[in-house]
């Protein structure tokens, strides 16, 4: 055949030079790992759907957190399931609450960039992120009510940075969030402490595991009215744009997988860092996947933080990170 190539870009795969063209690499400095402290349990509780993990009691939050300095991850994100909920979430924002002791032992112990989560579905007894209008539960067009929420966001926020907290971050995808939330901040003297918006997060199947992790699942209803519907791209590049405007400093976008090309366009759009959440479902699937014998954990576990590296993010949230940098 007389044919040949007139290029031939396998020139530049050979074992000597890939490493030198590579163009995207993750480190452990990229990775940030999710933690959950319980204030249920005095003993550590495996999350069934989550292999490797585990909801650890606040005397444990430093050890939890040791462990996961010693791979070489150091920031965390922390989550709380409290010992009593109400309809107003009010252990998110309790100086004693759950979240707020294990940040002041972790702080006070340890060297770990410490992020919190802010939102209240963990903390309110029907399970959705802010304050619910009474008939909510017999009426499913009824939803969050937006602006009586943000005061209790705020308040979280402060309740965190208060016990230690170096970064907030807030997930309820309230309208105004970011503005209440660094308002309160830097009315607090905490004008140094960082937030990462969970700018655009989608109303995704993929937080199933998460939810039983955390205890967070609504009690009635879904999380559509504010949480975004994942058939939209522009809509992600307003809300994000919103929350630039009101100061995030940190830009996230959350499922990442399923949403590569948003984290992409994140990337593009904006000049603020871009963090990716690597979900509890992204997480599960390929476990069980590789449990079954049908999937490499750790080939497909890299070549899923590097595939969002790759679309922009220039961090991400994963419960692979102590795994990955451990193998790095
Ligand atoms: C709280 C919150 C959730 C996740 C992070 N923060 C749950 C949700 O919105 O339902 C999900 C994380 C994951 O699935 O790994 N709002």
């Amino acid at each position: 055949m007389e044919f040949e190539p007139e290029a031939r870009p396998r020139r530049l795969r050979t074992d000597g030079v890939r490493p030198l063209v590579r163009e995207t690499t993750v480190t452990p400095n990229d990775l940030i790992a999710p933690v959950f402290v319980d204030a249920t349990t005095d003993e550590r509780i495996p999350i069934e759907s989550m292999p490797g993990h585990e909801r650890v009691p606040v005397e444990e939050a430093v050890d939890r957190v040791e462990e996961i300095a010693d791979t070489g991850v150091s920031a965390v994100m922390v989550f709380g399931i409290p010992k009593s909920k109400d309809a107003v979430g009010s252990r998110a924002y309790a100086e004693d609450g759950v979240v707020q002791r294990a940040m002041g032992a972790i702080s006070a112990e340890t060297d770990v960039y410490l992020i919190g989560d802010v939102c209240l579905c963990e903390y309110t007894d029907h399970g959705h992120c802010g304050i619910v209008e009474s008939s909510a539960a017999t009426d499913p067009t009824l939803t969050v009510k937006n602006d009586e929420t943000l005061e209790l966001l705020a308040k979280t926020a402060v309740s965190q940075a208060d016990a230690g907290a170096d970064m907030v971050a807030p997930s309820s995808m309230t309208d105004g969030m970011v503005g209440a939330i660094r308002a309160a901040l830097d009315d607090e003297g905490y004008a140094n402490v960082p937030i990462m918006s969970y700018a655009a997060k989608y109303e995704s199947s993929f937080y199933g595991p998460f939810r039983d992790a955390a205890d967070g699942a609504p009690a009635f209803g879904d999380r559509r009215h504010y949480q975004m519907d994942p058939a939209n791209a522009r809509e992600a590049i307003r809300e994000v744009e919103l929350d630039v405007e009101q100061g995030a400093d940190v830009l996230m976008v959350k499922p990442a997988l399923p949403y590569l090309d948003i984290v992409s366009a994140v990337r593009r759009s904006f000049d603020q860092p871009v963090a990716a959440y690597n979900v509890s479902g992204e997480y599960a699937m390929i476990h069980a996947a590789s449990e079954k014998g049908w999937l490499d954990l750790e080939e497909t576990a890299y070549e899923s933080l590097l595939s969002i590296k790759r679309a922009g993010a220039d961090l991400i949230l994963t419960y692979f990170a102590e795994d990955l940098a451990d193998r790095l």
